[in-house]
C-alpha cells in the first residue's frame, strides 16, 4: 500500500514537472537559454556529488575556462579559433566535461589513495564515453553550439601538449583549443582543492607546477596567459577555493 502510494506520488510528480517544463517553455516564460544553462548546471552538479572533484568545481572551472578565453582573445593569439567561439556557451558547456565518470565505480573514484593501473585505465575511459553521452544528446536535440562545444571538451581535456595524455593522443595544435584551455583550467582547480588521494597545494605552488609543465603537458602559450590573468591579482583577488573567485 505505501510503496503504491509512493510510486503514484513520484508518477504524479514526474508527470507534474514535464507539465511545468512543457508549459515555460511553449509560454516563453522561461528563456530556453536559461533553461539550458539550470538544466546544464545541474546535471554537472549531480556528477559532481559523487565524483573525487570537491564541492564547487565544477563552477570554479567555469570562470577560469571564460576568463582564459577573454584573455587569450585579448591577447591577440589563437585568432581564428577564438573567433569562432561564443565565450559563455563554452564556459557553460566546460561544466560537462566529467560527464563521462557517471559510468566510474565509486570505489575507483573515491579510492583515498593512488590508482592501480587497471584502475586509471577505467578512468580515462571517462573522456570517450562523455564524448558518447554529449554525441547522444546532439542526436536526439539537433545540432547545437553548446553541445558541440561540450563535446570537444569532454573528449579533449586530458590531451596532452606532448601527445601523451588520452583518449586519442592528440599533439600540440591538433588538441581543440577549448580542449586546451579546460585542460589548465580543470588541473588548476584540482591542484589547489583537496581530493580524496591528496592535500590542498597552496596557490603558489599549483601556479608552478602549471609553469613547468608549459610545452610538456599544457599549451606554453596558454600557460602565460593564464599566469598573466592569475598572478594579476584583480581578476582573482580570492585565493580561497571553497568560494568560487570572481572574474
Ligand atoms: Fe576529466
Ligand atoms: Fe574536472
Amino acid at each position: 500500500m505505501a510503496r503504491a502510494a509512493a510510486s503514484s506520488f513520484r508518477h504524479f510528480f514526474a508527470l507534474d514537472f514535464v507539465a511545468f517544463f512543457r508549459y515555460n517553455c511553449f509560454k516563453g516564460a522561461l528563456p530556453v537559454g536559461d533553461l539550458e544553462n539550470v538544466l546544464i548546471e545541474t546535471m554537472a552538479e549531480l556528477i559532481e556529488h559523487r565524483s573525487a572533484a570537491s564541492e564547487g568545481h565544477v563552477g570554479r572551472v567555469r570562470v577560469f575556462v571564460k576568463a582564459l578565453l577573454h584573455a587569450i582573445k585579448d591577447a591577440g593569439v589563437y585568432e581564428d579559433e577564438i573567433a569562432n567561439i561564443d565565450i559563455d556557451l563554452a564556459a557553460c558547456a566546460s561544466q560537462l566535461h566529467d560527464v563521462g565518470k557517471i559510468a566510474v565505480k565509486d570505489g575507483i573514484l573515491l579510492k583515498p589513495a593512488a590508482l592501480t593501473d587497471a584502475e586509471f585505465e577505467l578512468v580515462k575511459n571517462h573522456t570517450a564515453l562523455g564524448g558518447k553521452i554529449i554525441g547522444g544528446m546532439i542526436t536526439k536535440a539537433g545540432d547545437c553550439k553548446l553541445l558541440q562545444y561540450a563535446k570537444v571538451i569532454a573528449e579533449t581535456h586530458h590531451e596532452r601538449w606532448d601527445g601523451g595524455g588520452y583518449h586519442q593522443g592528440l599533439k600540440g595544435a591538433e588538441i581543440p583549443l577549448l580542449g586546451r584551455v579546460m585542460a589548465i583550467a580543470d588541473v588548476y582547480d584540482a591542484l589547489v582543492t583537496k581530493r580524496p588521494y591528496k592535500e590542498a597545494f597552496t596557490h603558489d605552488k599549483a601556479v608552478e607546477i602549471i609553469k613547468n609543465d608549459g610545452g610538456v603537458h599544457f599549451d606554453p602559450v596558454l600557460v602565460q596567459i593564464f599566469v598573466d590573468i592569475i598572478c594579476r591579482g584583480n581578476r582573482y583577488p580570492n585565493h580561497n577555493m571553497d568560494k568560487t573567485p570572481q572574474p
